[in-house]
């Protein structure tokens, strides 16, 4: 999965070089970031997902599975069990030194967590959550994959609202689909190129 033409040097990187090395790397390609959001932008409540609703979780997996997930230590401790995701490479990111995840790469910052990203295809890259870590990694994306419910929920964390961003733009919607009375539509935003 090492990009092509990329030859890992001897010796690790030095972490503040991390951003830069990204950017050599991928050459201006980014990675995904994948959310559901409520009518707010909404995300979570409680450090719990606002709703389940089952197409949405399989898009999810299908979209994740075989590939790279970036997550914040919170969000991580809301899986099943606290356990990392299956079939993929999950890279966690904390401040506390001495945390472990069985199966998972824990790193210590957003250098860190590009470090690691660096070594895989950025197309295979997504950053799934949560709001500090999508909001300190959205500049580091270039396509979101946004499911958007219709339905305003109590709520203490938020994807910023890629409608209001000038660099973004939505490029693809679904039809709308419905589970037990809410109704979702799934839709793509891309970054918009500079010339
Ligand atoms: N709707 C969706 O698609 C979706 C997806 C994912 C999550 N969520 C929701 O989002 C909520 C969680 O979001 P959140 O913002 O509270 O938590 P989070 O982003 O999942 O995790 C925050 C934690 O990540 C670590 N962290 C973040 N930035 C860091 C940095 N620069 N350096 C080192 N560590 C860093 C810190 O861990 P330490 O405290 O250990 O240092 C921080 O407390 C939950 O309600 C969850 O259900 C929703």
């Amino acid at each position: 999965m090492l990009s092509e033409g990329f030859r890992q040097p001897a010796g690790k990187w030095p972490v503040d070089l991390a951003v830069y090395k990204y950017k050599i790397i991928h050459k201006g390609e980014k990675m995904n970031c994948i959310v559901a959001v409520d009518k707010n932008w909404a995300i979570g409540y409680q450090n719990k997902l606002l709703a389940r609703i089952p197409e949405d979780q399989r898009f999810f997996r299908e979209t994740t599975t075989g590939k790279v997930v970036i997550l914040g230590r919170k969000t991580l401790e809301t899986f099943p069990g606290g356990k990392p995701l299956k079939n993929r490479v999950n890279i966690v990111i904390t401040t506390r030194k001495d945390y472990r995840a069985d199966d998972a790469i824990v790193v210590r910052s957003i250098e860190e967590a590009l470090a690691e990203a660096a070594k895989y295809n950025s197309e295979d890259v997504f950053v799934i959550g949560g709001d500090s870590v999508y909001r300190q990694m959205l500049s580091f994306c270039d396509v979101a994959y946004v499911t958007r419910i219709d339905h305003e929920y109590q709520a203490d964390t938020y994807f910023p609202n890629l409608d209001l961003m000038d660099d973004w733009a939505l490029v693809e919607i679904s039809e709308e689909y419905s589970y037990q009375g809410l109704t979702y539509r799934f839709c793509r935003y891309e970054r918009k190129k500079t010339k």
